[in-house]
């Protein structure tokens, strides 16, 4: 790892040539205003703001580094990511299914950034780990099911992947601990410090060449508001 100056440095760096790309991002919108209804651009564009407010939020100093709290539809924003990562699993052959208990909103309160940070290094480990599965028996399948437990809001994620060893599974959130060949061991470690900062509790079940589910406990809007 870096230290924190090299760090800023980067960062002040990534975030000038960010602004430079979303410029022209801006301008293609404009000439082409077509590009509006098509919900892969509209993807692109919130991919982009989300890498944005990263980079910004690594620039913050930690004083004021409170990113802002908003209520989010879980439901809504698992859409989104659908569109998002459409084009990547179509080109692995996986499919993606969203399912909600019903069809309320299922409002959970934090920064719409943190929660994408969230599921996308999910889903980049779930294809990941369909990926490096050899039988092909069962339909490759990323299952993403959202219901209600009270005043909870409770979202798994499944994967038909390889799967975890008991003793993967007890590692696999320290932060640099990876069992990929070219993994870094960042992304869980990501996730959980999220989560511990939102009062999301997270819960693996995985087994070995079937495959693996996260379940994440979202407190309410009701419990967050106090
Ligand atoms: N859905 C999954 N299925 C199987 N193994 C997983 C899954 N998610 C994480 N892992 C295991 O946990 C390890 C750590 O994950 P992560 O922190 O994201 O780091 P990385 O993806 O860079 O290896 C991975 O190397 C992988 O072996
Ligand atoms: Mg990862």
């Amino acid at each position: 790892m870096k230290n924190q100056n090299e760090l800023t440095t980067f960062s002040h760096e990534l975030k000038n040539s960010l602004t430079l790309i979303y410029s022209q991002l801006q301008y293609i919108e404009q000439t082409h205003p077509e590009l509006l209804a098509d919900l892969h651009w509209s993807g692109i564009k919130d991919d982009f703001s989300s890498v944005f407010d990263m980079v910004r939020h690594m620039l913050t100093p930690a004083s004021d580094a409170s990113a802002a709290l908003e209520p989010v539809d879980l439901t809504s924003l698992l859409e989104e990511i659908k569109y998002s990562w459409s084009s990547k699993l179509k080109e692995h052959g996986i499919r993606f299914s969203v399912q909600a208990e019903d069809s309320c909103p299922y409002y959970i309160k934090g920064s719409k950034t943190k929660f994408l940070q969230i599921f996308n290094n999910l889903i980049s480990n779930g294809v990941n780990a369909i990926n490096r599965k050899k039988e092909t028996a069962r339909e490759p399948l990323i299952s993403v099911h959202v219901s209600r437990e009270g005043s909870f809001i409770v979202c798994s994620l499944s994967d038909t992947g390889i799967g975890m060893t008991k003793e993967q599974q007890a590692r696999a959130f320290y932060r640099g601990v990876s069992f990929e060949p070219k993994g870094n061991g960042i992304g869980l470690s990501v996730v959980s410090e999220i989560a511990k900062d939102l009062d999301i509790s997270i819960h693996m079940d995985s087994a070995l060449n079937q495959g693996t589910t996260f379940t994440l406990i979202f407190p309410g809007l009701a419990d967050t508001a106090k």
